[in-house]
């Protein structure tokens, strides 16, 4: 099936328009799909005034989803945040409703990460709606881990290549979640886990960068300070411009992301009289390979 794509930057996010996400049969499923993975780790699928039920079953031709009946659930954490009647869905929101209780986490996702790393299958794809958004800001920066991978030098792919990194939801409860109530069941097993420090893409066998500074505690074998240092060149290497899309959400926007090649930084630049809502599914990826 032919569809309209324009690429959104040389490497890794490309724009759809054109297609209606609700009514996504296997044709258009198939060729979203495949168009999301040649554009590199991310899609905008614009225009899509999309229902929460329509949502999730167009997230389940990615693969499984967090929440959904008899699959793992999101941490303990945002279990408040996760859609009454559709398990499978976060909520994102900087606004409550009329008894005080948040319609969604206020600011999600503001520190680079890759979604829910810190289990044995971290996240595949995540879908992300835009229902409500402000006048302007509240933008999302992405960066392109794959690219990010092939500009390092021989030496240094070298010496990653045998390297595991803990991935460690302790790590963001002591500085992304310090502000909010961490739950102790998500300090224990089922949210740490070792991966290696550069992946190869199930789908696309690319190799990209796999780690992240809202997750990743520390490199396995390596002193503090080593992990620390190696750790902190990947980062700014990974987030210089050329790597990085800022997508400025316009209203309906549906994005496609990919966990596994990218990470992402939601900017909360703006006020509480701006409301701002997203409905987000996570795919259940597959355990990262080297
Ligand atoms: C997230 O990390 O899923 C939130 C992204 C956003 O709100 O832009």
């Amino acid at each position: 099936m032919e569809l309209n794509v324009h690429a959104l930057t040389p490497r890794f996010a490309a724009e759809v328009t054109g297609v209606d996400v609700a009514q996504a049969g296997g044709n258009l499923a198939a060729a979203l799909k495949q168009a999301w993975l040649d554009a590199g780790g991310l899609l905008v699928v614009r225009d899509q005034d999309i229902a929460s039920d329509k949502h999730v079953a167009f997230s389940h031709r990615f693969g499984p989803l967090f929440g959904a009946p008899g699959e793992d659930p999101l941490q303990e954490t945002v279990s408040i945040y996760i859609h009454p009647d559709h398990p499978e869905i976060y909520r994102v929101s900087n606004q409550v409703d009329s008894q005080g209780k948040p319609k969604g986490r206020k600011g999600a996702g503001t520190y680079w990460h890759s979604d829910v790393s810190f289990r044995e299958r971290p996240a595949g794809a995540s879908i992300l709606s835009a229902k409500q958004l402000p006048d302007v800001g509240g933008d999302t920066i992405f960066c392109d881990q794959t690219s990010a991978y092939a500009a390092l030098s021989e030496a240094m792919k070298t010496l990653l290549a045998p390297l595991h990194a803990v991935h460690d939801f302790a790590q963001a409860a002591r500085t992304q979640y310090a502000s909010a109530v961490v739950v102790d069941d998500d300090m224990a097993g089922a949210n740490k886990a070792l991966h290696p420090v550069v992946r190869r893409h199930a789908e696309t066998g690319a190799k990209s960068l796999f780690v992240n500074p809202g997750f990743t505690s520390h490199i396995e074998g390596f002193h503090e300070g080593e992990s620390a240092a190696l750790l902190g060149f990947l980062y700014a290497h990974c987030t210089r411009p050329e790597f990085l899309y800022r997508h400025r959400w316009s209203p309906r926007d549906l994005i496609i992301w990919d966990n596994r090649a990218t990470m992402h930084y939601a900017v909360m630049d703006y006020g509480d009289d701006q409301p701002r809502y997203l409905e987000r599914t996570t795919v259940i990826g597959e355990r990262p390979v080297a």
